[in-house]
C-alpha cells in the first residue's frame, strides 16, 4: 500500500468521526508491517476532556487488537483543513510509545497534496523511557 492509498483510507474514515461539538473531523489510517490497515476517528464527549483524537483511536485499536511495539509501518492523517493538519502533541507522544522515530507520519491539506514526515521529526528528544 503506498502513501495516497493509505490517505485515502483516512479521508474516507473522516465520515465515522464523532465531533459534534467541534465540528472537526479527523480521520486516521494506521498501516501495520502484515499489511493490516487500522483506521481511527476522533471521538469526541460533551465533558470535552474525555475525547479521544483519531491517531490515538488507531494506535489503540491495534494494541487492542494484539499488535506491538515493532509492527507500525505508517501512519496517515486527514481533516478537512485547508493547511497540514498534524497530531496532537498528546498523540505524538502515544506514537512515540509504540512506533519507531524513523516512521512515516503522512499529512494532508485541501489540495490534496501529501507531507512525509518521520516520527522524529515531529517529535525531537521524545521521551521514551524511565532509565537515564
Ligand atoms: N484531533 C484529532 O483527532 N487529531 C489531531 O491530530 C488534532 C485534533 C481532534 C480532537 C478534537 O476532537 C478535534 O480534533 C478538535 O480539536
Amino acid at each position: 500500500m503506498n502513501k495516497e492509498q493509505l490517505m485515502e483510507q483516512a479521508r474516507k474514515t473522516l465520515e465515522n468521526a464523532y465531533a459534534p461539538y467541534s465540528e472537526f473531523p479527523v480521520g486516521a489510517a494506521l498501516l501495520l508491517k502484515d499489511g493490516t490497515v487500522i483506521n481511527g476517528v476522533n471521538v469526541e464527549n460533551v465533558s470535552f476532556g474525555a475525547t479521544n483524537c483519531a491517531e490515538r483511536t488507531a494506535i489503540f485499536t491495534a494494541i487492542a487488537n494484539g499488535y506491538k511495539k515493532g509492527d507500525f509501518q505508517a501512519i496517515a492523517v486527514a481533516g478537512d483543513t485547508e493547511d497540514y493538519l498534524p497530531p496532537c502533541s498528546i498523540c505524538r507522544q502515544v506514537l512515540a510509545e509504540f512506533c519507531s522515530p524513523e516512521m512515516p507520519v503522512y499529512l494532508t491539506n485541501g489540495k490534496k497534496e501529501i507531507l512525509e514526515l518521520t516520527l522524529r521529526e515531529l517529535l525531537p528528544y521524545a521521551f521514551t523511557e524511565l532509565e537515564m
